[in-house]
């Protein structure tokens, strides 16, 4: 398989961006965007498909097993984990490779995802006392707890700007979980920041759905979490 990465590429946050293209071959049909971009990293020169030397490209990666949400990137105008992502599924020759376009550009394929922490530390987003744990909240609190913090929602979300006070579903899911296991009292102050923070600013246009690499049930989560939030109803 011969492929071309085709990489938006800056230095620094202030270096307008510019392409650069990478042959990649490998006999490896599991081969990975992952995959690629380490082994292009691992050349001892590292050269464009014009010849000249390139310096290493910068992006982050850890678990390579689509279990950290490191690796989210803007592939071929899709936002997806690189690791996550087989080399033999995308069907050009020529895979375009982008940062996220939400956050800001640290260099290459690298932003500064600071603000998803942030949306949840203004939200007082944690539990003060100990978590109350009902057997018909487990399933809710169990599908919240499988959130990466990717940020691949709020590439897709039409609502998001890492500006703006409206925290999308990485703020949504961590939230439905707290709400599923606060003790009373503190359930109100999570359901005040969460209308603020989430209902606030949420269309429905789910487009978020789409490209949760969890595969998280958004839809369910956001149903409960708004009830519990707005209607205190559980
Ligand atoms: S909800 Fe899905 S897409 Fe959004 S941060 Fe969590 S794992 Fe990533
Ligand atoms: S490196 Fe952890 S999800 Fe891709």
């Amino acid at each position: 398989m011969r492929k071309q990465m085709r990489i938006l590429r800056r230095r620094s946050t202030e270096q307008e961006p510019y392409w650069q293209t990478f042959l990649f071959e490998t006999a490896d049909e599991e081969a990975t965007v992952a995959t690629a971009l380490r082994e292009l990293n691992e050349r001892e020169t590292l050269l464009d498909v014009a010849g000249n030397v390139a310096e290493a490209i910068r992006w982050e990666n850890s678990c390579l097993q689509k279990k950290c949400g490191a690796c989210a990137m803007v592939i071929n105008g899709m936002p997806k984990l690189a690791c996550a992502t087989r080399l033999a599924e995308l069907k050009r020759e020529v895979v375009s490779l982008e940062p996220l376009r939400k956050f800001p550009v640290v260099a290459d394929l690298l932003v500064d995802r600071g603000v998803l922490m942030q949306n949840l530390k203004d939200a007082q987003a944690w539990l003060e006392h100990d978590a109350v744990l009902e057997d018909r909240r487990w399933s809710m609190a169990y599908e919240a707890s499988r959130c990466l913090q990717c940020g691949l929602c709020l590439e897709a979300c039409p609502n998001f700007c890492a500006e703006g006070p409206f925290g999308g579903m990485a703020a949504m899911v961590p939230m439905a979980r707290l709400l599923s296991q606060a003790p009373g009292e503190q359930r109100a102050q999570l359901a005040t920041s969460y209308r603020d923070v989430v209902f606030g600013g949420c269309g429905k246009s789910l487009a978020c759905r789409a490209v949760c690499p969890a595969g998280i049930d958004i839809d369910g989560l956001l149903a409960r979490s708004n009830a519990a939030a707005l209607w205190h109803r559980w």
